[in-house]
């Protein structure tokens, strides 16, 4: 549509997340043809804080070149047609006339079309987000077209601070405008969960407690907190990843079928299953810190200036109950950690042993498996009779039927969960961002536990060699929750 102009606006764009991730995504579907042809980018930043940043190839050369060119499948031309879309501009959020400045050039760009459609996308610390949002607002809406506005966790460290954060929002912008992130949302295998359960409706008949003993969500990092113990340190585990990433895919997992699949439907039955799910109590908590988080010289500034050696937790496994038909009893085990043996994120759902007295005796548990990363799959450790003649029905293995996305879709690339996200809120698609009344009920969850370990018990994390599988309290929590280890995988 020649009338129509589309700008994406990315404020923070001299920053951490921005070259990471924001520009890179952008940059892939600028190869895949998914932009809208006239869409222009606009980094903005603040000079006070990037002060060798004045221009755009200043931009481009000391931010982006490094990131961008890293990525895979360019030609020269693509690069130089990506250049084309990209401006930078320089914002400073106290002085407002500046984002007046900003709408100049917005305006500018759309070369007097008709329509003009505008993205921003807040790659800023939350505690600019209110503001930021209420300048762009007044000075930088576009009148003529939609205005869309994507902001990423955290939101606020408990629910009474992420409602003083959506109520700020809620002052200048509609539910509908707002693009609330979870990066967790747009995973290949976490966008197939609803897929798996409800398209085969058959295997969706065994999420339930007549056949789940117990479902585990894991999420492991090689990695500890490099270069953001100044962030995490404030945050812990359970606000970084816990509260937000794994709630969602345990809300896929564990809802029922929504009455349609539009976003709005959608994301009331999520809100629906949340609603059921009990805070955690303390005691099924178990908390770690690797060795060596103590030594990160961003920490111990930390520590000397509060006096007290660090009790962020860097390591949890927390254990969830819901409260309704479908899930009653069933322990949804949750588990997060930095600094641990792999890098890996599984929902494993363990299903109930056979009797003693079934027909083959007492046999290993079958499970489901959704490997999320890395290398998506989904697979069913089973029984099977071991081939060869001799060998009567009973002899039994536990085998896997597999599903290996790569190999069964010869994909040569998985999109990033980022670039299916920003593709989303230029399309208008809601259905993978977190709403307001989800949030809320994440942190009813959490609010009570972080509580209680934070303030009333000040509890000390269980210290984990780095590289380890986490604490052994850990393991025994999840032991007696009647979780059960076996070696085929
Ligand atoms: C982010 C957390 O939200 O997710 C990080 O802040 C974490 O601490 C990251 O490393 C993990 O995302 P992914 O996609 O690499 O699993």
């Amino acid at each position: 549509d020649k009338e129509t102009h589309y700008s994406f606006v990315v404020m923070g764009a001299a920053g951490d997340l921005a070259k990471k991730k924001t520009f890179p995504s952008l940059f892939q579907l600028h190869l895949g043809r998914l932009l809208p042809g006239s869409m222009k980018i606009i980094g903005v930043d603040d000079p006070k804080f990037h002060t060798d940043v004045t221009s755009v190839s200043d931009f481009w050369e000391k931010r982006l070149r490094e990131y961008l060119e890293k990525q895979k499948g360019w030609v020269n031309e693509d690069v130089e047609s990506f250049k084309q879309r990209l401006h930078f501009v320089h914002v400073q959020l106290d002085q407002p006339e500046t984002m007046s400045a900003l709408d100049r050039r917005l305006q500018e760009l759309a070369e007097g079309r008709a329509k003009e459609h505008r993205v921003f996308y807040l790659a800023l610390p939350p505690f600019l987000f209110a503001q930021a949002v209420e300048h762009l607002r007044e000075r930088c809406w576009s009148k003529t077209g939609w205005n869309r506005v994507v902001v990423e966790k955290p939101f606020g460290k408990n629910g009474a601070e992420a409602a003083a954060l959506s109520n700020s929002l809620k002052k200048y912008l509609d539910e509908k405008e707002i693009f609330r992130m979870d990066h967790y949302l747009a995973k290949t295998l976490v966008l197939n969960l609803l897929t798996l359960r409800f398209a085969n409706r058959e295997l969706g008949h065994l999420f339930h407690c007549h056949h789940v003993a117990n479902v585990r969500i894991t999420f492991k990092e090689a990695i500890g907190v490099q270069g953001r113990a100044g962030y995490f340190d404030g945050y812990g585990i359970i606000r970084d990843i816990m509260q937000n990433h794994l709630m969602q895919v345990l809300t896929l997992v564990a809802m029922e079928a929504p009455a349609t699949l539009e976003a709005e439907d959608v994301r009331d039955e999520k809100v629906k299953v949340l609603k059921q799910i009990r805070p955690i109590a303390p005691r099924d908590c178990v908390i770690g810190q690797y060795d060596g988080y103590q030594a990160d010289p961003d920490i111990q500034k930390i520590n000397l200036k509060q006096g007290y050696a660090s009790r962020c937790p860097t390591f949890a496994v927390a254990v969830l109950y819901l409260d309704n038909e479908r899930w009653s009893g069933v322990p949804f085990i949750m588990k997060a950690g930095k600094g641990l043996e792999v890098h890996q994120t599984i929902v494993r759902i363990q299903f109930k042993k056979a009797p003693p007295s079934s027909l083959f005796g007492e046999q290993p548990q079958n499970e489901l498996v959704i490997r999320i990363q890395p290398n998506e799959a989904i697979y069913y450790k089973m029984l099977a009779k071991m081939p060869g003649l001799t060998q009567q029905a009973r002899d039994v293995e536990q085998t896997v039927l597999d599903l290996d996305l790569k190999k069964r879709f010869e994909l040569r690339r998985t999109p990033e969960a980022y670039e299916k996200l920003i593709h989303d809120v230029i399309q208008g698609e809601s259905h993978n961002f977190v709403r307001r009344d989800e949030l809320e009920q994440a942190w009813r969850i959490f609010d009570p536990l972080l509580t209680t370990l934070e303030k009333e018990e000040k509890r000390e994390p269980e210290r984990y060699t780095l590289g380890s599988r986490g604490p052994l309290k850990a393991d025994m929590l999840i032991d007696r929750m009647g979780f059960r280890r076996y070696t085929v995988t």
